[in-house]
């Protein structure tokens, strides 16, 4: 079972004036629907003759979406030779660590696709100059992404996660990476980790033609009723609640997620 809803997005909407919440009853559909989606804007970015790019999420909700997209006839379907992978966030470990995002994306998507390695951009987060490394980054998305009228990359898009906490990205509650409002990618040390973390901005996240955040486990319901209240908390106690792209917000959710909502499958 499915269930599609359209929520009017409070005040926090830069511009799009509605988020899809998509809820399906088990987490294997849930992703399956988010790798669907990923594929289908692959395909039109493609079928307009243009390059596809995408921002990817670590953590371990999108393992599962990721195996979907690598699975064929699906994988089939997605024209990679178009399409330019990036990192939305990465923790500040080497790339072959057991809790590096780009790892976890290699191990369930990129090993079984026909991508060229020189079109994944992994996020450099174990540099020694954790900030020189994160203005490398920003400028190698302004190199390669086309900006929007403010001059801003705008990714086709941006897969997003979400914690318990509400933190997306590596966006954390209480956080100046959350004030920033200039640079696109930053790089700080997370009190609440006791580790330092890099991470796309608002500023870029929101200039997005589309953002997906996928979000499954009972243990997200508190936040996912947060997030999708009529008031939602602000983005410093919620930072999920930040995310208003100028393009459209699909919110994939399994049953279990959307349980403190009057939203089901
Ligand atoms: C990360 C992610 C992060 C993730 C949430 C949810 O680096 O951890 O990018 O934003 O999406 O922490 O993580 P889970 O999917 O493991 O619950």
């Amino acid at each position: 079972m499915t269930s599609r809803t359209v929520l009017p997005r409070g005040d926090t909407i830069v511009s799009a004036d509605a988020a899809v919440v998509i809820v399906e009853e088990e987490s294997a559909a849930a992703a399956r629907r988010a790798a669907e989606h990923i594929a289908e804007i692959a395909r039109q970015r493609a079928e307009s003759g243009n390059e596809c790019f995408l921002a990817l999420c670590g953590g371990t909700t999108p393992a599962q979406m990721y195996r979907s997209l690598a699975a064929p006839p699906l994988s089939e379907s997605v024209p990679w030779e178009k399409v330019r992978i990036f990192f939305g966030d990465e923790r500040d470990v080497p790339h072959d660590h057991v809790e590096s995002n780009y790892r976890m994306a290699q191990r369930a998507l990129l090993d079984h696709v026909p991508i060229q390695p020189v079109r994944v951009h992994p996020m450099p987060a174990d540099s020694d100059d954790l900030a020189g490394a994160a203005a490398q980054y920003e400028a190698l998305i302004r190199q390669r992404v086309a900006s929007d009228k403010r001059g801003v990359p705008r990714f086709d898009l941006v897969l997003l996660g979400m914690g318990g906490d509400g933190h997306t990205a590596s966006l954390f509650p209480g956080t100046e990476a959350l004030k920033e409002s200039k640079k696109l990618v930053t790089a700080y040390h997370v009190p609440v980790l006791g580790r330092r973390r890099m991470t796309f901005t608002y500023r870029l996240i929101n200039a997005a033609r589309s953002v997906l955040l996928l979000v499954t486990g009972e243990d997200k319901a508190e936040a996912v009723a947060k997030l999708l209240a009529a008031d939602p908390p602000d983005k410093s106690e919620l930072p999920a609640a930040g995310v208003s792209p100028a393009g459209e917000l699909i919110i994939v959710l399994d049953s279990a997620a959307a349980k403190r909502t009057d939203l089901r499958a």
